[in-house]
């Protein structure tokens, strides 16, 4: 049932805020500001390193993750696409937990991961929207998303709820490992705690801006992402949701990466959506959208209100959200992604919940 909605994709992405915070009632405490004992099912105090592998949306995820279990937890992290890593013969020990990331518990890349994992003797964590699922059983350890049926193919409101549990789990390490403090953790959690909030409001608040900028999205041959740290990541998973939907070829890069190539695309008719929060890495994005306005592309910069005071750039748009803690900003700015990518493809009139050639669950490699 899609309520008043046109398509399931846009229930789904509608639905974040409330399913999120189902998600997080998983792994904290909501009266104590802390995080709950879920968060422990692995032993991340005494294991020497985190493999995590998944496909799609759910690996952009997980790269996300490394960002967070690199630095919360000091914990290092390994991770590849799974129709990789499963042929890679990546020397693993069994002092490493593994994570795997699964929307459907289904996908067979990612289960043949997983096996290579467990034949390697490492603990084995889950992070699924359907418990009952394949990779589920396998595993040790499993960390349900809570998303609720994702009807949609392509993914929106189990990637946010991914990032919830991901984000809580790095928390949990970074607790077990000491690199967190107690009061950080309150800190933290009280943060993850205002995510629906300010999902619900966000929202709201940009969505005619969206499908006004998707009319123009719409007209493009080409659109290039950029971001930096979790923005990167961000970046890929707002192409891909691009291409996916809509057919509009897009591509998401590390903001670094485009003098070493991508700046050579640079023109008046391929839009470059630029993802900076006003995090640590703010200013040097910013230098790299500066290279992008010097040579006449077009940028749609989404920011936050710190981001828009501190920039002078010309752009063409700026879709600005509320300054957020940066354990929660992957979420916040999803939702902009997602909704650019569902009026693009609403005002391309393809079938957004079918997309040609795909399917919800790959289950043959
Ligand atoms: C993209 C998308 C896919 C899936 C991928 C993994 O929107 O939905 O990229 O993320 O096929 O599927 P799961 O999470 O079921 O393993």
């Amino acid at each position: 049932d899609k309520g008043n909605h046109r398509h399931f994709m846009e229930k789904e992405i509608y639905e974040q805020p409330e399913v999120i915070s189902h998600a997080l009632s998983q792994y904290v405490d909501f009266v104590s500001n802390t995080l709950s004992a879920n968060t422990a099912a692995i032993d991340f105090k005494s294991v020497s390193g985190l493999a995590i592998s998944a496909c799609g949306t759910a690996y952009l995820a997980g790269l996300v993750g490394k960002y967070w279990f690199e630095r919360y937890a000091r914990l290092p992290v390994e991770i590849d696409v799974a129709s990789e890593f499963r042929y890679r013969e990546m020397p693993l020990s069994p002092t490493q937990a593994a994570l795997f990331i699964s929307q459907s518990g289904e996908t067979a890349d990612t289960l043949a991961s997983l096996r290579y994992c467990k034949d390697n003797g490492l603990k084995i964590g889950a992070v699924v929207n359907v418990r009952e699922s394949t990779i589920a059983r396998e595993s040790d350890a499993i960390f349900p998303i809570m998303a609720g049926p994702e009807i949609g193919v392509a993914s929106t409101k189990a990637f946010t709820c991914q990032l919830a549990v991901l984000a809580s789990l790095a928390l949990g390490a970074g607790k077990a490992r000491g690199t967190i403090s107690p009061d950080q953790e309150k800190e933290m959690v009280r943060h993850l705690a205002e995510m629906p909030r300010i999902m619900s409001r966000v929202l709201n608040a940009i969505q005619p801006q969206m499908e006004t900028l998707s009319r123009e999205l719409s007209k493009c041959k080409d659109v290039l992402y950029l971001g930096r740290g979790t923005s990167y990541p961000l970046a890929m998973e707002g192409a891909l949701k691009l291409k996916e939907i809509s057919y509009i070829h897009a591509e998401g890069y590390a903001a670094g990466e485009l003098k070493h190539g991508p700046i050579a695309l640079i023109d008046e008719n391929m839009p470059v959506i630029v993802i900076a929060p006003y995090d640590r890495f703010f200013e040097k994005t910013v230098s790299n959208m500066q290279e992008v306005a010097a040579r006449g592309g077009r940028i749609i910069f989404i920011t936050d209100e710190a981001g828009a005071a501190h920039s002078k750039l010309p752009t063409m748009a700026t879709i600005v959200l509320p300054n957020v803690d940066e354990i929660i900003a992957p979420m916040i700015f999803s939702l902009p992604i997602q909704l650019l990518a569902y009026h693009t493809a609403v005002f391309m009139g393809t079938d957004v919940d079918q997309p040609r050639n795909l399917a919800k669950s790959v289950t043959v490699e």
